[in-house]
């Protein structure tokens, strides 16, 4: 087997490729280097630098290294960019994994793993979600995510490939300070912004109808993430799987974001006040995952809780901002 990761060099993808790579799995990382940053593989994985949106080059990929499987994790993946730029978010989401499948059905590769999101479902009344959970994406974002999905199903049915979708809730942590997020996207990393900065962290409303008033979700460190992976294409490779699979990523645990900044100002030993700021538009109150398909489908469950992940995210975070 030899496994092309699309989006290798990204903060997932180099846990993915790390992981899989790890474990005996031949893998190889294509990233356009948008986002992505090369010294996040280790030696003997290869990197191509180029673009899901290249076709030519997708297949020439596919042919010289006799992929047989794909993990496709790069895109766009920030909501309020996608607000702002919906057409570029369908482009390069929607079209780049168009592009991708048809050179994936064109080789007669036979695997396909889509990085899917937990932004698929908006804002769902729902205690834990399962993924009979009505979808509802509340951004361009989720769309493409959504619309990926369906594509990704449909490309499996019409050219006989098999294909799970993860759709992953709110990751954070690293497998070691190098493959840290250096994003400053997702609220972890933007606590630590501010902390650095000197300032008070930020909380978007703490009026929800929440246990503390704040937003709860649902965190996983992506190293399990990365396992979760690795289950998944051991799936694919697996004689008797069935054709497709879409199954949420998550821990089952719901944490608000005010217990999340506490515990960080444990980690970092900043524990200035927080500062509460309105609410901000399209965060759903609650979302949490149900687990249970995951480890049904997967026999993959999540081992590390969310003191690791804050402790993993600030290592990385002291080597990138020391
Ligand atoms: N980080 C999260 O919390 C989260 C949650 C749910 C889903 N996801 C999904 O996981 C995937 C990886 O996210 P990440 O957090 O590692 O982001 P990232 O930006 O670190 O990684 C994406 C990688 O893809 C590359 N890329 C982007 N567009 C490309 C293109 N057209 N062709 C080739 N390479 C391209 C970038 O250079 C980058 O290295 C994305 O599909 C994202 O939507 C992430």
């Amino acid at each position: 087997m030899t496994w092309l990761i699309t989006g290798g060099a990204g903060y997932i993808g180099a846990h993915v490729a790390r992981a899989m790579a790890e474990a005996g799995e031949r893998v190889l990382a294509l990233d356009d280097l948008s986002a992505g940053v090369p010294s996040r593989l280790p030696e003997g994985i290869p990197l191509v630098q180029g673009s899901s949106l290249d076709g030519e080059l997708l297949k020439r990929v596919l042919a010289e290294h006799a992929v047989t499987g794909v993990v496709h994790l790069a895109a766009r993946k920030q909501v309020g960019e996608s607000v702002a730029q919906p057409a570029r978010y369908y482009q390069e989401n929607v079209g780049g994994l168009a592009t991708l499948l048809d050179a994936v059905a064109g080789a007669g590769v036979e695997r396909f793993l889509f990085s899917s999101s937990a932004a698929v479902y908006g804002n769902p009344d729902a205690e834990l979600i399962t993924e009979d959970t009505p979808c509802a994406p509340m951004s361009p974002y989720g769309e493409t995510k959504l619309a990926g999905e369906w594509l990704v199903r449909a490309a499996g049915r019409a050219h006989g490939i098999r294909t799970v979708c993860l759709r992953y809730f709110n990751v954070a942590g690293a497998a070691a300070p190098e493959l840290a997020d250096t994003g400053v996207f997702n609220v972890v990393p933007m606590v630590f912004d501010r902390l650095t900065r000197g300032e008070a962290p930020r909380i978007f409303g703490d009026d929800y109808p929440t246990p503390d008033g704040t937003c709860v979700r649902d965190y996983i460190h992506v190293a399990d993430l990365a396992e979760a992976h690795l289950a998944a294409a051991r799936r694919l490779s697996s004689a008797d799987a069935a054709g497709d699979l879409t199954v949420n990523i998550g821990r089952g645990e719901g944490v608000s974001v005010r217990e999340l900044v506490t515990l960080i100002g444990e980690v970092t030993g900043d524990t200035r006040p927080v500062r509460v700021e309105p609410r901000r538009p399209g965060d759903a109150p609650r979302a949490v995952a149900s687990a249970a398909l995951a480890a049904g489908e997967l026999g993959w469950t999540a081992r590390r809780g969310v003191r690791e992940m804050v402790e993993s995210a600030w290592r990385g975070w002291q080597l990138h901002h020391a």
